[in-house]
Order: structure tokens, then sequence, then C-alpha cells
């Protein structure tokens, strides 16, 4: 597949209008979709944001975007959005040796007993939800935030008494919705992130000079033990980064919450292939994740110079892998806009075609380590729809603009929890 030494060949097609921001603020998911088909090309040039970039969509352009360390994240992402998802001195800023290290504290933390031990904070969690709301009429999403963002909490191992959780939660919620956007909002989320950071570098702190106890085996330990690669601990400051890094994507979760129950309230026939069959209520989950829009793309710049498709790509230039055309290509997923959990029956599990949370392997390159967590929960929620229809859903609307990044339905689903009898 990877042609090292192959003749060049002609040019990619390449976008005809000067600069494709405006196409991509207008079009959204749907950019390189549009011009996929325009270009009749699963690889194209265009100038974004004044900069020369490749956009592919795709298997094989998964493996190449994903596979051989060629690519790196320096550079590769505004900052507004870099600042908000992810940081300078994080797990996905590293490469090499220091990554590996860095990427195995997150797989440890995340191995199946531990997700388990997610799942069950989150059902306890949700249950206090439905206590809580019992009667009222309410966002889903905002119902999602705050569960996840109190699952997340007690899973990590932090005392409640040492977090504000209604600005914890507020401020994580933001870093995602805000990432999208340009201006003062994205702003006034990164200021909120850094409050939040000087929280998690505070707590960090105090749990290593033994004022603060913590649970052995907890997230949080794990990062309070943690090293560089070299042996040395890792700053509180760079802790707290990671510290965020699981925090953020846990509530993350919230909007494929959302878009589970959006996909059962319109397919209530899942209800009775859900209940009782986990490895149905996983399909479910995996469907959910492939047919709903959230993190459009992932861009990166060559590290290690490269030849594909007889196209010489040298250090420094600017890639990016469309996911969420990945996810809909008609190549890879038949009727692809029909949401159907059972193609997930006998999948082949090739790990470059389902991408919402990026391709390749997640033990040695930037494929997302909180994917199986992901699921699990979606999987779980799933599960608590088909079994226990926790809620009605009123008159609204129900429609999810593809313009909007990143994605939610436009009332961002009202749902109506049953009143105490
Ligand atoms: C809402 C569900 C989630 C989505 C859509 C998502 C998406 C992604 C994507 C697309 C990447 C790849 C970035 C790249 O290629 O540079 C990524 C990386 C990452 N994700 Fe997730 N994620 C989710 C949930 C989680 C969870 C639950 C955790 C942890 C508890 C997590 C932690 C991370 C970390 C630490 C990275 C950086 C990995 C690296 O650079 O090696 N994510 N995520």
């Amino acid at each position: 597949m990877t042609d090292l030494r192959g003749p060049r060949t002609r040019p990619f097609p390449r976008s005809n209008a000067i600069d494709d921001s405006m196409a991509f603020l207008r079009n959204g998911y749907a950019y390189g979709e549009r011009r996929f088909r325009r270009l009749g090309s699963d690889v194209f040039t265009a100038r974004l944001g004044g900069r020369p970039a490749t956009v592919m969509y795709g298997a094989e352009a998964a493996a190449i975007f994903y596979e051989g360390d060629r690519f790196s994240r320096a550079h590769a992402m505004p900052t507004s959005v870099q600042h908000l998802l992810q940081d300078e001195a994080s797990v996905q800023a590293l490469e090499g040796e220091p990554h590996r290290h860095r990427k195995t504290m997150f797989t440890r933390m995340l191995e199946p007993a531990s997700i388990d031990e997610l799942v069950r904070s989150f059902d306890s969690e949700w249950s206090a939800a439905c206590r809580r709301n019992a009667g009222r009429t309410v966002s889903l999403y905002d119902v999602a935030v705050d569960t996840l963002t109190r699952t997340a909490v007690s899973w990590c191992g932090i005392p409640e008494h040492a977090v504000d959780l209604p600005e914890l939660a507020g401020a994580v919620a933001a870093m995602v919705d805000r990432a999208g956007s340009f201006g003062p909002g994205n702003w006034m989320a990164r200021a909120r992130r850094r409050g939040v950071e000087r929280w998690a570098a505070e707590l960090l702190h105090d749990v290593r000079r033994g004022r603060l106890d913590i649970a052995p085996g907890t997230p949080v330990e794990q990062l309070v033990l943690a090293t560089e690669a070299d042996g040395s601990l890792l700053s509180e400051d760079v802790a707290a980064v990671e510290l965020l890094n699981v925090l953020r994507p846990i509530v993350a979760v919230s909007r494929y919450l959302v878009f589970a129950a959006h996909a059962m309230h319109h397919h209530p026939g899942q209800r009775a292939s859900v209940a009782g069959d986990h490895e149905a209520a996983v399909r479910f989950a995996n469907e959910v994740r492939r047919r709903f829009p959230f993190f459009p793309i992932i861009a990166g710049t060559v590290q290690r110079p490269f030849r594909w498709r007889g196209h010489d790509f040298d250090p420094g230039e600017w890639v990016i892998l469309d996911l969420y055309a990945t996810n809909h290509d008609r190549r890879l997923w038949s009727d692809r806009n029909r949401f159907a959990p059972e193609r997930f029956e006998g999948w082949s599990g090739d790990p470059n075609t389902l991408v919402p949370q990026g391709g390749g392997d997640a033990a040695t390159g930037h494929r997302c380590p909180g994917e199986a967590a992901t699921i699990a929960l979606t999987a779980r929620f799933a599960e608590h729809l088909a079994t226990e229809a926790p809620f009605t859903v009123p008159a609204q609307d129900l429609r999810i603009s593809l313009r909007r990044i990143p994605a939610l339905p436009e009332d961002r689903f009202l749902v109506t929890f049953p009143g105490r009898s």
C-alpha cells in the first residue's frame, strides 16, 4: 500500500477556491465529502486559513495517517482548538518513546477492570440523576454532562469536598462546546480551562504533600506517581493537564449519550434488540459513534518524509484526515446513512474503518485510549434506555445540523422524567 520508491504521478486534485476556510465554516462536517465528490478523489489539496493542506479520507488514508509514526500533532491545530482540547505538554503533543511511555499510563488507567468500575459509578450517578430530575422537563445533554462529571470525579478518586462540581462540569463541557468557535466564547472557555488547570495542579500538589488522601489504584494516584520516560516524576502542571485529559473526554461522552437517546427515539424497534443482549448494546454504541457527528477531522504535520501514491510528503506539510467522511465512506459502509447497528455483526474490526476516535493502534499511535470506556458507557446507557424507558421525549426540534461543530440536536434533546409517585 505505501509506495516509498514508486514513480511520481500527477498532483492530487486541487480545490479551486483561493481559500476553503469559508467553505469549511459553511459546510461543517460535510465540507470534505462535498469536495471529495466534486473532485472525484479521496485526496485533494486546498488552502485553509491561508495554509496549504492535503485533505484525505478512507481506510487507506487513515492507515497512512495513524500508522508508521509519519505525523506529529505539532502546529497541526489552531491554538483556539489546541488549548481547549489538549495542551502543549499533553500526551498528544509527544512523539516517539516519550509518547509511548506516557500513553502506557493511560492504557493502564483504562484497563477492563477499571472500565467496569467506571460503568458502575455511571450506573449509580444515572439513578441519582433520574431521582433528582423526577417530574422535570430538562435537556438530556445538561443532565448527561452533570452525571458524567460526577462519574468521572468519583472514578478518578477525587473527594467530593475537594471539587466545585457545577464549575467543573461547566468548564469541562465548555472546552468541548467551544473548541469549534472563535472569538469571545472561545476565549472565555480558555480562561475557564486555566482555572480548572490551577485547581487540578493544586489537588495533585496536596496529594503529593500528604494533605489529601486518595484511594490506592485510582487514576489520581496513578497520575501522582506517574513518571516521564527518563524516570523523573511528572511535574504537577503536566499531571494536571493529563487529569483534564481524563475528566474532559469522559464528560464529552455526554454527546454520545444524547445521540444514543436520539437514535433509540427514532428507532424504537432497537429496544427489543438491546434489552438483555450486551453484544447488541455494543453494536448499537458503535453505530452511534459511526453515524453521529463528533470530531470532524484530525490534523497532523509530516515528521518523517514518505511517498504515497507517487506523491512526496515532506516534513512540516499539513495533512488532514476526514474522520466523519471515513465513518460515512460508501466503500466501507453499505447504505451508509442508515442507522443500522446490525452492520457490526461479524464486522472485521479493521482499525482504520470506524474512526470516530482515531485510527491505527492506541498503544503505539495517537488513537484515543478512551475508546473502550466510551463504548462501555454508551452501551450501558443504551441498556438503560431499552430496559427502563427512563423518560419521555416531548415535541421539539430534534434536527442535528452538520454545520455546527460539535453537533447537538437543536433543542439539546429535551426529556421529561416521570414524577414521583
Ligand atoms: C466522546 C468520546 C471521545 C471521542 C469522540 C474522542 C476522540 C478522540 C480522538 C479523535 C483522538 C485522536 C487524536 C489524534 O489523533 O491526535 C483522541 C485522543 C485521545 N483521547 Fe479521546 N475521545 C473520546 C473519549 C475519550 C475518553 C473517555 C478518554 C479518557 C478517559 C480519552 C482520552 C484521550 C487521550 C488522552 C487522547 C490522546 C491520545 C494520544 O495522543 O496518544 N478520550 N480522542
